[in-house]
């Protein structure tokens, strides 16, 4: 019995995801040249299932279709532990027939040699889709040979800083790649956006736009309000010459065409997209307003462009407004109701619910530590426990019109390939699992231990991923201060060992184990990081206990806020030197983002500034204070405190920092730039300073 759950720990060990059953038996095969494979389409095995037998003397795999065949071998790799496997037999199918994952390489680039390494690892893990979003108001990124200046100038941008972003991928490329994913029975899905997010596509040919004016390719994050002009049909033999070479590269069956996010007001005020309105007698009800049954005209007549070349239409969940096209698959992102209404009504759908952990750009920790994303929380935990069926299809026995789950990677804020991995990994591992598994097969503690050793796969290949941090409860603070004494505690998104030093060196995998929370009376620097069962670090985290007098009270408070104003494009602080500054008006913090009308297309036009604002505020009793900010910079008492100036973009309150402070009044300064840094407008700032007592969970706002 010990054996036989030796040999068990042994077989599942590694295996992402969980095969429908497994028996283990005594012994192990060898597994050179001993494996016969038998593709039998008679033999009642579901698509893309396997069954995998072991015995002392040979590898048997069976399948109906050659994907099942190589998933088996998949599982086989996984099992072989120096080139035996253990005697075995699987029967194993996937729960969905779609298990994708979103490439965006339209915020930021990346090269086919990239795109190649997800796709082995995620092959390896039994994902067959590559949902490959290709056109954005940041970068066209496919070769349209009748429409050269898609790339020549719609796949490049200028950043704020005056460096040039971009790339695009040749035919010879996109078909270099799909080949590579068929090989590993992964079908590339190519999305081809519109009618909204086609910036890239109106910078290189205006007359797409209802205004025709010239653009910019956006460098901005967000959703501007320009998008095709679907009253010209001009727009559709567009589309229709860009789908008909993106056919001749994609055997995929779907294409998506985008649908998302498309702004309609201009539409509003567009004689052309007037006239259709009126021509097609599309009139404001129940189902819709008469702009969005636009739309719906516009994805129609898609549908009917896509069916000339006997492909099927996937798109965002937007399609459902005004009314869906008949054949049309539903992408459910804007949670899972998208989802519901489709397939309610009858259509295919594929779920991949930002808020319930597909959207692998949101946070996996906490984001006082973590780099800057978009936003959101996903775990680990959070992607793994998601159940891509709604218990209200299952009871309306819709269930089977899930077609399947995707993952999406979107990229604004991964500036570097070495991030985009991050993003992904182990998170990805996840969708694998619930887009293979069925949910009673589901184990959170096993996986674990499987995404442990997918990550030294990963270590093997030189790709990055995420290590769960140590975080302190209530919000992560590298600059602890003390009167007396403080007390820090650390936990991590999974269970995770946690190591730590006080001397200043940094810790290695046998440095004391942190188990309770650290006391400290004295000035000290804690260096602390999570140790993988393998013994890999996280990054370290240093966080300086800082013993402190408190501030004294001011003596000389001022009401209202003296504040200062510089016009011109500042990059960081430094370049504030020399600045002309003039005296201006302000009534609180808030306002200091108001100075200029926010505007989400960032015209030319755009005057960029700095502020400095300084105010009074009191705290009533002397103690520690916490101090968190969105601005560029916070002085207290003359003191600077937080430097985000060099953020990558500034969003989420970096480098927050905690003071003592006597009871009484304090003087607060800020340093705000309003400028575009990692493509975030900061004109969408909280500028407030937050400020809370140690202790205390709710933050105090300067005015
Ligand atoms: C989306 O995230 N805009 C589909
Ligand atoms: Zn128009």
């Amino acid at each position: 019995m010990k054996l036989l759950f030796a040999i068990l720990a042994v077989a599942i060990h590694g295996i992402i995801p969980e095969p429908a059953f497994i028996q283990v038996n005594k012994g192990s095969c060898e597994v050179k040249d001993n494996i016969v494979c038998t593709i039998d389409k008679t033999s009642g095995i579901a698509e893309e299932g396997y069954v995998l037998k072991v015995d002392r003397r040979k590898i048997r795999i069976k399948a109906s279709t050659p994907a099942g065949i190589f998933y088996a071998k998949q599982t086989l790799k996984q099992l072989e532990q120096d080139g035996r496997v253990p005697c075995v037999r699987i029967v194993d199918a996937p729960r969905f027939a779609w298990r994708g994952f979103m490439v965006d390489p339209c915020r930021h680039f990346l090269s086919v040699e990239d795109l190649k390494k997800q796709i082995d690892v995620l092959a390896k893990y039994k994902i067959n889709v590559m949902h490959w979003h290709l056109t954005d108001d940041q970068g066209w990124r496919i070769e349209i040979k009748k429409y050269p200046r898609l790339t020549e100038v719609g796949a490049w941008r200028t950043e704020f800083d005056g460096s040039v972003h971009g790339g695009y991928y040749t035919q010879d490329e996109i078909r270099e790649v799909v080949s590579y994913a068929a090989e590993r029975f992964i079908t590339v899905v190519p999305e081809i956006e519109m009618p909204g997010h086609a910036i890239s596509a109106i910078r290189a040919y205006p007359w797409l736009s209802c205004t025709g004016e010239a653009l910019k390719t956006f460098y901005i994050w967000g959703t501007p309000d320009i998008s095709l002009c679907v009253g010209d049909d001009r727009i559709f033999s567009f589309l229709e010459d860009v789908i008909a070479e993106v056919v001749e590269l994609f055997p995929s069956e779907y294409i998506h065409i985008g649908g998302d996010e498309c702004r309609k007001n201009r539409w509003e005020t567009c004689p052309k997209c007037q006239a259709r309105i009126q021509s097609e007698g599309l009139v404001s009800d129940e189902r819709g307003t008469a702009v969005e049954k636009l739309q719906s005209y516009a994805v129609h007549r898609m549908e009917g462009i896509l069916a000339k070349y006997g492909r099927k239409l996937i798109g965002w969940d937007e399609i459902l407004e005004g009314g869906l096209t008949p054949g049309a698959t539903v992408m459910s992102w804007r949670g899972e109701a998208g989802g519901i209404k489709a397939a309610l009504e009858g259509h295919e759908v594929v779920m991949t619910p930002g808020k319930d952990g597909l959207y692998l750009d949101h946070y996996q920790g906490d984001p006082k530590i973590e780099p800057v994303t978009i936003g959101g929380m996903t775990t680990l935990e959070k992607v793994y426990n998601y159940d891509p069926v709604p218990a209200e299809l299952s009871r309306n026995g819709k269930g089977s019109l899930v077609k399947g789950v995707q993952c999406n990677n979107w990229s604004e804020y991964m500036y570097t390939n070495a991030k985009r991995e991050y993003m992904m990994f182990p998170r990805a591992f996840a969708v694998a699992e619930i887009a293979w598994t069925a949910p009673g097969k589901k184990d959170f503690e096993s996986f674990c231990r499987r995404v442990d050793a997918a990550c030294q796969d990963l270590d093997a290949r030189g790709m990055n991923y995420h290590i769960p941090l140590p975080e302190q409860p209530g919000g992560s603070c590298d600059r602890i201060a003390l009167i007396d004494r403080a007390t820090l505690s650390f936990t991590t998104t999974r269970p995770m060992k946690m190591v730590y030093t006080l001397d200043g060196s940094t810790p290695t995998a046998s440095s004391a184990e942190y188990v309770k929370p650290l006391e400290f009376t004295e000035d000290a620097v804690l260096k602390i990081a999570s140790v993988t069962s393998y013994g890999k670090l996280s990054p370290v985290r240093t966080i300086t206990i800082d013993k402190q007098e408190p501030l004294p009270a001011m003596k000389d408070v001022f009401e209202g806020i003296r504040a200062r104003r510089a016009d011109g494009r500042f990059y960081n602080a430094r370049e504030l030197e020399g600045a002309e500054w003039r005296p201006i008006e302000l009534e609180s913090f808030k306002d200091i983002t108001k100075l200029e009308p926010f505007n989400r297309n960032l015209p030319d036009s755009t005057r960029f500034y700095a502020v400095e604002a300084e105010a009074c505020f009191s705290v009533d009793g002397t103690d520690v204070y916490r101090f968190s900010s969105d601005c560029d910079r916070v002085w207290i008492d003359g003191l600077l405190v937080i430097d985000n100036s060099e953020e990558e973009a500034k969003r989420f309150s970096r480098h927050d920092v905690e003071l003592a402070l006597s009871e009484g009044g304090h003087s607060v300064r800020v340093l705000y730039i309003f400028n575009i840094r990692g493509g975030w407008n900061p004109l969408r700032n909280k500028t407030e300073v937050m400020i809370r007592r140690k202790g205390n969970s709710q933050y105090i706002t300067t005015n």
